[in-house]
């Protein structure tokens, strides 16, 4: 829980991970301000948190050790931006991925807040030089990227910009613990971070394979789902490299030559487009339709899948 001195938080675009962000961080006792270009935004996103959070306490799901209400209090809207951030200890950007408006968005920031706030923007794939250099702020600036549906995957990617403080990444990491999420640190800057380079790694070998006909699409994804995912859910690929042989060093000795003969077969990078688009669309369409209601429904399946994992992740995590 924070304590009544902690400064609050402000989340400056109330869409889908905006609203998350705030529900975080009231879980964890803090007080949220919302804050929206589209003063209609922040009306949906404190009506749809409240549902949420109700949902959420009902099916005994809610996070944190305080009631829905107790929650809901916490969290306000503003629709002046220069008022929200009076005070507030850290400052979560969330407006749609486009450079040009993260960067005004910053700037804008820049001139309002104190030396000691943290900005942080919730970024997909933005790299902190683009988006940070020239700010007065620089060294409180870091992106801090979440995992959707944030409130059930709970790592979040902390990106520094070259000159951001460590103190920065030192606050941000401690705060995100506070709100139960799982921060991981990046020591540099890389394109895609490190979780979608190593998704894009798989998409792209996975559509090489389906590409030559090797396996079909449903297979593809049955692979990942009840194979590498069941285990990748618990442990690492290093730590299953550990496991799977008597250490990674004699799994190295083991399985090294075969990786690399395998690994040198690997094909450039695909163009994703044609009948192999064509031919995915089709297998993935016959189990789940692309049409908003089919693709609605099997994301709150996906949603509920994924908070019985989390609970079970708690139960099973060593002390
Ligand atoms: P969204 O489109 O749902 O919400 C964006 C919000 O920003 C809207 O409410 C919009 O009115 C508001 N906005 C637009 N211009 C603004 C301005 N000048 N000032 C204040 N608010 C403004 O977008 P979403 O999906 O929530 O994404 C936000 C960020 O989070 C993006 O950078 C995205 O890459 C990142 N992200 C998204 C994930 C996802 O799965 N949706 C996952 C991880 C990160």
């Amino acid at each position: 829980m924070a304590s009544p001195a902690a400064g609050g938080v402000v989340i400056v675009g109330s869409g889908l991970i905006g609203r998350s962000w705030a529900m975080l961080f009231a879980s964890g006792g803090f007080k949220v301000k919302l804050y929206d270009i589209e003063q209609q935004q922040i009306t949906n996103a404190l009506e749809n948190i409240r549902k949420e959070m109700k949902l959420l306490e009902q099916s005994g799901s809610l996070k944190g050790s305080l009631s829905a209400e107790q929650q809901l209090s916490l969290i306000s809207g503003c629709g002046n931006l220069a008022e929200a951030v009076e005070g507030a200890m850290h400052i979560q950007e969330c407006v749609p991925e486009n450079l040009e408006l993260k960067k005004k968005i910053f700037a804008q920031l820049d001139r309002i807040v104190d030396d000691r706030v943290i900005l942080s923007s919730s970024s997909s794939c933005l790299l902190p030089s683009k988006l940070f250099t020239g700010l007065a702020h620089v060294k409180q600036c870091v992106v801090a990227h979440p995992v959707n549906p944030p409130y059930y995957v709970p790592l979040v990617e902390l990106v520094p910009h070259p000159e951001t403080a460590p103190a920065t990444m030192d606050r941000t990491y401690a705060l995100m613990k506070r709100i139960g999420q799982s921060p991981v640190r990046l020591l540099k800057e890389i394109d895609g971070f490190v979780l979608n380079r190593l998704q894009y790694a798989v998409i792209s070998e996975a559509w090489r394979m389906m590409e030559e006909g090797i396996v079909s699409p449903n297979d593809l994804d049955l692979v990942m789902s009840d194979g590498l995912g069941m285990r990748y859910a618990f442990i690492g690929p290093l730590e299953t490299m550990h496991l799977n042989a008597e250490g990674i060093v004699s799994y190295c000795d083991r399985y090294s030559d075969g990786m690399k003969r395998v690994l040198k077969t690997f094909g450039p990078v695909p163009e994703f487009s044609g009948a192999t688009v064509e031919k995915v669309n089709q297998d993935i369409c016959m189990k789940v339709p692309d049409d908003p209601e089919h693709l609605a429904a099997r994301r709150k399946w996906r949603d509920d899948c994924l908070m019985k994992l989390a609970k079970l992740k708690h139960q099973v995590q060593p002390q």
